[in-house]
């Protein structure tokens, strides 16, 4: 057989510890902290969150398993590992949805993720206001509709793609390593302060008593995009970091940790935000800028809150930046493998396509406000396309190849590790695989379209 040219030996992520934190790094983020409380709020709570822990279960976990194996067997991007299983088929026209979504996602999360430094700052100096409902939604507005905001979206792409020239064990790891687990600590701590909120029942029943009247299709269509969201699945974001596993990193384990961690951050940023939205009277449909506007006044009720609200801040901004660093990953991965660029040349074009979306999707809070199509502005365009059908396709495309079309002995070998140890759930995995993910996934698409 030809053998393949390798340019240099793939990098591998050092310590299992390191795997692990990194694959958190990536799906812990905006996603759980920001995105998650803002569509359970627009989806009527309760209902909302079982759908999305269902997701997770059924279909999030099983494709997680399915990307790992696909990733760390090949050790390859999405593109080149759909092609390296199936020479001449076309399933690696999948990756071009991959590399679409990621730049998709970068644009609108990169946005966002500007309004954290901005509010990290502001916090540090001390002119953050909180004086009251209509005065923090004042500040947001400004903020969003203002040139701040696309200055921030630029200088934060910039951090994003200064620490990936740094490369990949280094650069991410590290950073993943020290900061995840202060997060961590730090939402606990501000959950335990929920708890002494006037508005703590109210806030814990929304979350989680189910009202089953509020579960529409665009609810469900809603939870499965965010679960693909939040655990950075259908675009091949774990594929590639796979591809940097050791050969005994357990897959199976290393996708329940990561699935269960990234749903109890989510978790946890509900039960901050929830108890305070009912204790100050604001509304929980506030839609994306929701957290931004309820966590000042928390922040504002503490002792020492500036202090508390910069540390918070400054953490879910390098949150953030993991996660942007494992989707700018993608199409740097996909430049520097299949197009042969080097690595500047990769970081530097996807750098250029990134900064281009972001800041169409900064000013469509200002001065794009009234550019929109089926009615939505480019930054809920953004979202809505890659999150809501992007990610449940590629996922569906991903569950279908490695159930049906790839060789049973292939998952069997990824997820024993070649035999060196037990896996008794192969058979659950392979039926989620080959029918429970691509059905669930068809049928609430179809039914979020009207066909059912
Ligand atoms: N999961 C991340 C979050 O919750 C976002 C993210 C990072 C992502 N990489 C991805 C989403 C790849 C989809 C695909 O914030």
């Amino acid at each position: 057989m030809k053998k393949e040219p390798e340019s240099k030996p793939r990098a591998v992520f050092a310590t299992r510890f390191g795997a692990i934190a990194a694959i958190v790094g990536s799906s812990v983020g905006l996603g759980n902290i920001w995105r998650f409380p803002y569509e359970a709020g627009m989806h009527g709570g309760g209902a909302f969150l079982i759908c999305y822990i269902i997701c997770v279960a059924l279909l999030g976990i099983p494709v997680m398993c399915a990307e790992f194996a696909m990733g760390r067997g090949t050790r390859r991007n999405i593109f080149g590992a759909y092609k390296k299983l199936c020479p001449g088929g076309k399933w690696q026209l999948s990756g071009y949805l991959g590399i679409l979504a990621s730049f998709l996602i970068i644009s609108f999360y990169s946005v966002v993720a500007g309004w954290t430094i901005e509010f990290c700052v502001q916090s540090a100096l001390g002119t953050l206001e909180f004086n009251g409902a209509e005065s923090n939604h004042e500040q947001f507005l400004e903020l969003i509709t203002g040139w701040r905001s696309v200055v921030w979206t630029i200088i934060f792409l910039a951090i994003n793609f200064g620490v990936l020239t740094g490369g990949v064990t280094k650069g991410i790891e590290r950073m993943a390593n020290v900061m995840m687990p202060l997060l961590f600590l730090l939402l606990i701590a501000f959950c335990v302060n929920s708890f002494f909120m006037p508005g703590f029942e109210d806030g814990i029943s929304f979350l989680f008593k189910p009202d089953f009247s509020k579960l529409t299709p665009s609810v469900m269509l809603g939870a499965l995009g965010q679960a693909f969201f939040s655990l950075s699945l259908g675009l091949g974001g774990m594929m590639t970091y796979a591809s940097y596993f050791k050969e005994d990193t357990h897959l199976a384990r290393t996708a329940a940790s990561s699935a269960l961690l990234d749903t109890s951050v989510a978790l946890l940023a509900g039960i901050i935000i929830f108890p305070a939205v009912f204790s100050f009277g604001l509304s929980p449909q506030a839609g994306p800028a929701l957290v931004f506007e309820v966590l000042p006044h928390v922040f504002s009720q503490l002792p020492g809150g500036m202090l508390w609200s910069t540390l918070f801040f400054l953490l879910l901004f390098l949150a953030s930046i993991t996660s942007t660093v494992s989707m700018s990953e993608i199409s740097i991965s996909y430049f520097c493998d299949e197009k042969k660029l080097t690595r500047g040349k990769a970081t530097a074009l996807s750098a250029a396509i990134a900064l281009t979306g972001g800041i169409i999707c900064a000013l469509s809070f200002g001065p794009l406000s009234s550019a929109t199509l089926f009615g939505m502005t480019a930054f809920d365009l953004f979202d809505y396309a890659a999150s809501n059908i992007l990610l449940p396709v590629g996922g569906f495309i991903c569950a279908i190849f490695v159930g049906w079309k790839l060789d049973r002995k292939f998952l069997a070998g990824q997820m024993t590790n070649h035999g060196h140890h037990r896996f008794p759930l192969l058979g659950i995995l392979r039926f989620c695989l080959r029918y429970v993910a691509p059905a669930a996934i068809l049928l609430i698409f179809l039914n979020s379209l009207g066909f059912l």
